[in-house]
């Protein structure tokens, strides 16, 4: 579904995204792993359009999306979220889920003034489809509570509900798993699983809970130092020598606390 060849994303003298070919298959959760540091965000941010590559090319089912803006790759069905969350703090669950399409897509006040006899019925259907998204993540006791009051963990599931919105092909999740607890992790991955079966999501998903990888992901995608180093199951990365190598190099102890 994603085919990058040979992206680089440089920025000064720094090679963040070095030389890096990958594919993303249609259906899959592929996961993205590797220390601090080592290019991940910034290989997301160059896929999803936040950054023009400084080289190589992307495609997205084999059309060319090299330099395409955020927007116009949301239109196409590509979406991401946040190492950080960034929901809208005083607006409840459900007002934060039905900003997305109307925000995403480039839709202006000029442009339902003169289509005030329609906005109503599309409002209408995305407070629909909001209570939808709501209620497949199991959200309905926080539908009305303020985004702001959310815990880190229910923030992140806001996020993932923001990308099901829209009729998202692939999802790009930097960090879902960051900072939530173990109940709450379990059920941002039990989503995804859904999503993914249910909905036909195929997910590229960096993290660093090696367990929440393996559970989720095949194939692992292992980079360090802008590069790729390994691909295959999480089983295969985890035992890689290129793999704890770059792991230790960085200082972590032992194998298991690295991977
Ligand atoms: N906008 C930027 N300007 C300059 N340097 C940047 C920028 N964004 C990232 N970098 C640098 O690029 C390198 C890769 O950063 P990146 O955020 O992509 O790593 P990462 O793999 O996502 O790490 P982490 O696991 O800590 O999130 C780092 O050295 C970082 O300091
Ligand atoms: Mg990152």
């Amino acid at each position: 579904m994603i085919r990058a060849e040979d992206v680089s994303k440089h920025f000064g003298g720094l090679k963040a995204v070095d030389h890096v070919s990958l594919e993303i298959a249609e259906g899959s959760i592929t996961g993205l792993i590797g220390p601090n540091g080592a290019g991940k965000t910034t290989l997301f941010n160059t896929i999803a359009g936040l950054y023009a590559p400084t080289g190589g090319r992307i495609f997205l089912d084999d059309e060319d999306i090299t330099g395409l803006k955020p927007h116009q790759l949301f239109n196409k069905g590509l979406l991401r979220t946040f190492q950080i969350a960034h929901e809208f703090t005083r607006l409840s669950v459900v007002e934060n889920l039905m900003m997305v399409p109307a925000q995403q897509s480039g839709e202006n006040l000029v442009n339902a003034w003169f289509r005030r006899g329609q906005v109503a019925a599309e409002e209408a259907r995305i407070y629909q489809r909001a209570q939808e998204v709501i209620a497949f993540l199991n959200m309905g006791h926080l539908a009305d509570e303020i985004a702001g009051n959310l815990s880190g963990g229910q923030k992140k599931l806001l996020e993932l509900g923001r990308t099901m919105m829209v009729d998202a092909k692939i999802v790009f999740l930097d960090e879902v798993g960051a900072g939530v607890n173990r109940t709450l992790l379990r059920e941002i991955g039990d989503a995804i699983i859904k999503l993914n079966q249910e909905k036909n999501y195929t997910f590229c998903m960096i993290e660093h809970d090696m367990d929440f990888i393996a559970r989720l992901c095949d194939p692992v995608i292992c980079m360090a130092e802008g590069k790729v180093l390994a691909q295959g199951t999480a089983e295969e990365v985890k035992n890689n020598e290129e793999v704890i190598e770059a792991y230790l190099g960085r200082g972590l102890k032992n194998k298991e606390a690295a991977v």
